[in-house]
């Protein structure tokens, strides 16, 4: 078998928050994989990245009052946590917002332009008169052009599903102001993508790869195949730029100019992996070659492992950006696609209530390798979506890793280490025949290449389900009691022996899915030979005295996880009553930690512009802010947040506020309400911040 170069990477995630469960079930997917392929002896570089440009990320700083960089740097200090946390193994995980990557989005546009794929034309497009910018759809709302229902989005009306022009809209305002957009013309630059030669080329890609194999998986080519259209014209050129004041990367010669995020968002993929190769830990992986040079040889595959609804970028504008750019630079192989995580069948929503977090779920140490477990489980390689159901989470868990697999280790151990020393009996290569390991071993193999997880593990636990069997029809507990037999020693020893053999073999099949579990079994093995595919076939020679490899479930732990943050921390003790609590029949007593929706409802949260922020003399906690929740009048509201903030920072920022809160006489002056701030154990206050969109007077509920 011909050793491979891969080049992995999965979507970079927009840097304007923490990673979601969706985004650790892609990066679970792709990690397995190369796991396995790191197994097979291949050389893989697998990278991501922080997806930091556009519009959205900008305009939600300027509303936290910090940077777009200081935005950036924040989520991208909460990574490192979950990505060891779930055990993703990447090589390098980079930033868009870096030297690299403006270098090689320019060096590519530069090529394009070269080559005849860029022109100007002029845009006209809808203009925030008071910020002063060009707003993308989503920031533009007004009344629908069909049925007149308000506050609709610019292109298709939640009433009457009608689809329109932004602009069609009627009496439309900017949601960033609320001012009454105007129609502005600004030049743009376009992608030929329309052009014949492109269309010929994707037409091509999008069939078979450089192997002959089909490069898509089936329903990601008959989507491809929609949009370019039967006759080759279902593609429009691809606009690529946007005007100042944008968070991007200018473009050259071009000034004000700047590229549109999801042109620098997949050269990110490249910039990556040229700083991973640059900082020279890939030479320790054993890679000698530049950035380029791996990209020119022939043999490195380059591999993007996605969500759905991205498709259409990976599909079509990404490979035809590099195509024709040209050299250095290599079309992508292939592009691995997944469905959504859905939560007992629903959508995932933090609004609802309904989904995991993957913050949580550390906090609350609930084991990753569970989690790895239940999605590689329950995953192929169609673009289905995967149902995370956390009763079945638990039994799959229980069931098959602590049943069936650590089961094996746990029975047999004990034996081989009281009665021989933790000796391992020479025929415990026998398990090879016994159990047909040898086909099983292939079947794994074959379905982790292919990404039919599922696969793999059925055959694994099916293998697990009849080394158990074999161990309770060879009855050790029965021939422990007739030991002075030496040939019932010998028979004890011989089956304790082939379980735990065939035990190693189950480690090395799932230690893409289980790396830790699989590094602590190495150990009880006492063997270094768990990280090659092939030295599954080996028996260990000795055992250590079994401990603990994985734990079952706790179902408990699984209610904290869904109920939320507030379940981590135990209830505050309840105060004594002097008489007991006579619940109504068929109802509970009020819980006095909580409170019901219409105690809630009474809280007139909203939303506040700080329009001046100031210090107070004498005070050294408090700044006087003066806000407006668009009423027509100004409050003024004392707020401890001094050690936090400096007051010129807050002006213009938007934050929630207690609006119904009774007027206090405070020593400084009346304070008429309270803003909001999250504050821990530790230093620090952080004023709550609604996300771009929400304007001054709004409701939070
Ligand atoms: O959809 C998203 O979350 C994008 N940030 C994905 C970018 S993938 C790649 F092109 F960078
Ligand atoms: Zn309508």
């Amino acid at each position: 078998m011909s050793r491979r170069t891969l080049f992995v990477t999965t979507a970079l995630p927009y840097a304007n928050g923490p990673f979601h469960i969706g985004h650790i079930m892609e990066y679970i997917q792709a990690d397995i994989w190369v796991r396995f392929q790191r197994m097979q002896g291949h050389t893989v570089h697998f990278v991501c990245a922080d997806d930091t440009h556009g519009a959205a990320i900008m305009l939600r700083a300027e509303s936290e009052g910090v940077t777009p960089h200081e935005l950036v740097a924040r989520v991208a200090a909460t990574r490192p946590k979950h990505l060891s946390g779930f055990r993703i193994s990447y090589d390098h995980w980079g930033s868009t917002d870096s030297p690299a990557n403006t270098a090689l989005s320019q060096d590519i546009y530069l090529k394009l332009k070269k080559a005849g794929f860029i022109y100007a034309k002029p845009v006209e497009q809808f203009f925030d008169p008071v910020k002063a910018m060009f707003l993308p759809d989503r920031y533009l709302k007004g009344e629908c052009p069909k049925c007149g229902t308000k506050d609709q989005y610019g292109d298709a009306c939640e009433n009457c599903s009608s689809v329109y022009s932004p602009t069609d809209l009627k009496n439309p305002y900017s949601t960033l102001s609320g001012a009454t957009p105007v129609l502005k013309t600004s030049e743009h630059f376009f992608f030929r993508l329309s052009d014949p030669q492109c269309v010929a080329f994707l037409q091509e890609w999008t069939r078979t790869d450089a192997r002959g194999n089909a490069r898509l998986q089936p329903e990601v080519f008959n989507k491809a195949q929609e949009w370019l259209g039967k006759d080759g014209k279902g593609l429009a050129d691809w606009d690529i730029s946007r005007d100042a004041p944008y968070f991007g990367i200018p473009i050259p010669d071009a000034p004000g100019k700047y590229f549109y995020v999801w042109l620098d968002a997949p050269v990110g993929y490249l910039a990556s992996l040229k700083e991973y190769i640059a900082s020279g830990a890939a030479l320790l992986a054993g890679e000698t070659r530049s950035f380029e040079q791996i990209l020119a040889d022939k043999e490195t595959q380059q591999i993007h492992f996605i969500g759905k609804d991205i498709i259409y970028h990976h599909t079509l504008f990404w490979p035809a950006m590099l195509k024709f750019a040209g050299a250095p630079y290599k079309v992508p192989d292939n592009i691995y696609v997944h469905g959504f995580i859905t939560f007992s069948g629903e959508k995932m929503s933090k609004s609802r209530g309904t989904g995991i977090s993957p913050d949580l779920y550390l906090d609350l140490g609930l084991d990753s390798e569970w989690f790895r477990y239940y999605v590689a489980a329950k995953l192929n390689d169609k673009v289905e979506d995967l149902d995370f159901n956390p009763d079945d989470f638990v039994a799959r868990v229980n069931s098959d890793l602590i049943g069936k697999y650590v089961n094996i280790a746990s029975r047999a151990a004990g034996f081989l280490v009281k009665h021989f020393d933790g000796e391992v009996h020479p025929g415990a290569t026998d398990f090879i025949r016994i159990f047909d390991a040898e086909k099983v071993g292939a079947e794994v193999r074959a379905a982790w290449g292919d990404r039919e997880y599922g696969k793999a593990i059925r055959a694994a636990m099916a293998f697990a389900d009849r080394v158990n069997e074999y161990f309770d029809a060879e009855q050790p507990w029965a021939k422990a009691k007739q030991v002075e037999n030496e040939q019932v020693r010998e028979q004890l020893h011989q089956a304790c022996s082939i379980c735990i053999a065939a035990f190693k073999a189950l480690t090395i099949w799932l230690s893409p899915v289980l790396p830790e579990t699989a590094r602590k079994a190495a150990k009880f093995l006492r063997t270094s030979e768990v990280s090659s595919w092939n030295d599954w076939w080996t028996p260990p020679h000795r055992i250590e005295v079994y401990t603990h490899l994985m734990h079952r479930i706790d179902a408990q732990q699984i209610d904290a996880l869904l109920e939320g943050p507030k379940a981590a921390v135990p209830p505050p003790p309840r105060p004594p009553s002097a008489s007991p609590t006579i619940g109504t029949p068929g109802t509970s007593p009020p819980d006095s930690a909580q409170i019901t929706i219409d105690d809630f409802s009474r809280i007139e949260l909203r939303i506040a512009k700080i329009v001046n922020a100031e210090h107070v003399d004498g005070a050294d906690k408090l700044l006087r802010l003066t806000l407006d929740v668009g009423d027509g009048r100004h409050r003024t509201v004392f707020a401890g947040i001094k050690s936090a903030y400096r007051p010129e920072d807050l002006i213009g920022r938007l934050t929630p506020m207690v609006a119904n809160l009774a007027p206090r006489k405070m020593k400084f002056g009346l304070s008429e309400g309270m803003v909001l701030a999250a504050s821990g154990d530790g230093p620090g206050i952080f004023l709550l911040a609604p996300d771009s969109g929400a304007l001054p007077g709004m409701r939070v509920k």
